[in-house]
């Protein structure tokens, strides 16, 4: 896949003992979670709309991307039915409102708009690591062969939200932006990797 070598930019690999230990063992849970993660990237990308409906590639791009959002949510949505459960009520996410603290405050919106699109590749980037380490892991076939086909979608993510980050940073230096945050998003993920959500 070519945006691997990108994503394993990530500077620290989440443990798959994270599957076999946690995941596993919590299907319902993860699954809940993991819906309310595609309606959540679903939200984003239509605020981003609202916000800046004036810039037309973002706003064909992310209609685009709300679409996919929102069949992956009714996907995992159709697993859930399959398997007898119902969806429960949206879980916390520490992982992304930690992230979140990195957004500029303030600033102009030239540098919001930078910011909150390389917040979402960032959260692309990471759902598609552990879509990957689940696909590689999880002793559920159906699940494997899911979450490895959300790998690749997430990542096709990853590259929309960092080509328009690039496209509308005029002088903002968005590579060193993208470093640091990275840099951050490390020291931020090495207190997870324990709890049954996506980003846990
Ligand atoms: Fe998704
Ligand atoms: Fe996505």
């Amino acid at each position: 896949m070519s945006n691997e070598k990108t994503i394993l930019k990530l500077q620290l690999p989440t443990d798959p003992l994270w599957v076999k230990n946690v995941v596993e063992s919590n299907i319902e849970e993860i699954l809940t979670d993991h819906a309310f993660c595609e309606q959540k990237a679903a939200s984003n990308a239509i605020t981003l709309i609202v916000q800046n409906p004036n810039l037309s590639d973002l706003v064909q791009e992310m209609a685009l991307l709300v679409q996919e959002e929102m069949d992956h949510f009714k996907r995992v949505h159709d697993i859930i039915l399959e398997r007898g459960y119902t969806l429960g009520r949206e879980r916390k996410d520490n992982y992304v409102n930690e992230l979140m603290q990195f957004l500029v405050k303030g600033g102009s919106r030239q540098q919001q708009l930078v910011d909150r699109l390389l917040f979402s590749a960032m959260i692309e980037a990471r759902s598609c690591e552990r879509f990957k380490v689940m696909s590689e892991h999880i002793n559920d076939k159906q699940l494997a062969d899911f979450y490895y086909e959300l790998m690749v979608s997430e990542a096709g993510h990853y590259t929309t939200f960092i080509t328009l980050a690039r496209k509308y940073a005029g002088k903002i230096d968005v590579e060193k932006r993208w470093k640091d945050f990275l840099a951050y998003e490390a020291q931020v993920v090495q207190n997870y990797g324990k709890k049954e959500t996506i980003h846990g």
